[in-house]
């Protein structure tokens, strides 16, 4: 009879611990990968950064090849606020210290359609596994163009973000 309440005992130690779940990492919500590198390039994948910072990404249903990604956007989004270029985040993360860039992020104000709104909510532990990943990448491609004022027609491609009201 012990016998069998031992077993039984042990089948059910077994059981809990498979339901169990493993130990939550401390701290803030935050991305855990393999290495923060890892962790980084799976935020910028997620994150959408490739959708406005690499040329063609998303019409190239995002097979932009890595060494291409980030390099910033001739591409300009024009709207109310002026005309933003999506930066190159590439030269940014060679050019700006770690502290800098989530600083930047955390505070700059950056126009639309940046989703400052969103990444600025970032834990800090994302933020700089982004920078890590991005840094490790190195410095590819131009300067984006710089931004123009409101009611500037840009003289290169851009995409029309003004709300155009329906003719009635
Ligand atoms: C919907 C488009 C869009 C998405 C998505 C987006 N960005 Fe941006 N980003 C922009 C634009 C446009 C600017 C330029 C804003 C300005 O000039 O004020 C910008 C600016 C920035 C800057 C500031 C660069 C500087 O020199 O001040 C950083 C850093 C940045 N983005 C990082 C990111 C990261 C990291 C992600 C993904 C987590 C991301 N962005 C996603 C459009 C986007």
């Amino acid at each position: 009879m012990r016998g069998v309440l031992a077993v039984s005992a042990g089948l059910a130690a077994m059981v809990v611990s498979a339901c169990s779940k493993p130990e939550a990492p401390a701290g803030p919500p935050h991305v855990v990968a393999a290495s923060d590198i890892e962790a980084g390039r799976y935020l910028a994948m997620i994150g959408s950064c490739n959708d406005c910072h690499t040329p063609g990404y998303p019409q190239s249903g995002g097979k932009t090849p890595e060494t291409d990604r980030l390099v910033g956007n001739p591409v300009g989004y024009h709207g109310p606020w002026g005309t933003s270029y999506a930066s190159n985040l590439r030269i940014l993360a060679q050019s700006t210290t770690e502290d800098g860039w989530v600083e930047l992020l955390k505070t700059k104000r950056l126009l639309p359609p940046m989703p400052t709104q969103n990444i600025a909510k970032m834990t800090e532990t994302d933020l700089r596994n982004l920078y890590r990943y991005i840094h490790s990448l190195g410095a590819a491609g131009q300067a984006e163009p710089e931004n123009l004022p409101p009611g500037v027609t840009p003289s290169g491609p851009y995409e029309n973000m003004s709300v155009v009201a329906p003719k009635t």
